[in-house]
């Protein structure tokens, strides 16, 4: 009765034994832990590089506007680009962040280099651009000494000049032809571009449309430098430029 009372304590005695030794077995000694995350930190870039007193007090600065970021209700990293954009704009990290040296912007085609606000003012607003309406509501513009010839699917060339000069107000006439030359929308972009396919037909059309204002000679030098302006001042230190090299006139 004894013996048969003390055997199950035995083997539970045993059990006890057995885990407590696998469970010491199995924590890593903390100390190489540690020491393994030190390694590993140091071996990523920047990892060996000792900061200065100056430099400690800028990355302080740094975590602490990152943290901010982080917490506000609207956190752009997980909304839609079109939504974010904005708060990106003004966010104190961002200007930051902007005056500080990047790698390399790789990849960048030539006919999407420039802002579309520069392309409005200082493009459209030059002696000789003509506008058409396509069918499908986009535009063409073309620059010319004459009215050039119309085109397939297009109406009548309007010089841009005589056009905003009837105009009290160019607001509506300057941000509809924005709105063509890129694909962002202020509405909901999810009920605005429901696919893909609608979405890269807009892509397409916003091209077709800048087109015809890249490929003008005087144009064309001014919309790199320009280009390349915008990069250097948001100090990008390396650009691969996927170039079409269109014919100018
Ligand atoms: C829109 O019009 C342009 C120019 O006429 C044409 O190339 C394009 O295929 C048209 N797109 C659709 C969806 O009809
Ligand atoms: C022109 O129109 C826009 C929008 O329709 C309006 O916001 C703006 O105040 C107007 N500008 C002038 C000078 O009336
Ligand atoms: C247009 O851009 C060119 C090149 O950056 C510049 O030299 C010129 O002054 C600009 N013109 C206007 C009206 O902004």
């Amino acid at each position: 009765m004894l013996v048969s009372l003390q055997r199950p304590h035995v083997a539970v005695a045993c059990l006890l034994v057995l885990y407590q030794l696998s469970s010491v077995l199995s924590i890593p000694d903390p100390r190489q832990r540690e020491a393994l995350i030190e390694l590993e930190a140091s071996m990523q870039t920047g990892g060996q590089v000792v900061l200065t007193d100056a430099e400690k007090r800028l990355d302080a600065i740094l975590f602490k506007m990152k943290q901010e970021e982080i917490v506000r209700a609207d956190f752009p990293p997980a909304m839609h680009f079109f939504k974010a954009r904005d708060l990106i704009r003004t966010s104190p990290i961002f200007s930051l962040l902007q005056k500080m040296p990047k790698g390399g912007a790789l990849h960048v085609h030539d006919f999407a280099m420039v802002d579309v606000e520069w392309l409005l003012k200082n493009v459209t607003y030059r002696p000789h651009c003509y506008m058409c309406f396509t069918d499908n509501q986009s535009i063409r513009f073309i620059f010319s000494s004459q009215e050039p010839k119309t085109l397939p699917n297009c109406s009548p060339w309007t010089l841009l000049e005589n056009l905003r000069a009837k105009m009290i107000n160019t607001t509506d006439l300057d941000n509809s032809i924005m709105g063509n030359l890129t694909i962002f929308t202020d509405q909901d972009p999810e009920t605005v571009y429901p696919s893909q396919d609608v979405i890269w037909e807009k892509f397409e059309q916003a091209f077709l449309a800048l087109w015809g204002l890249v490929t003008y000679a005087p144009v064309f030098r001014d919309y790199y430098y320009q280009g390349l302006s915008q990069f250097y001042m948001d100090n990008v230190m390396y650009l691969e430029l996927r170039a079409l090299l269109p014919e100018v006139h």
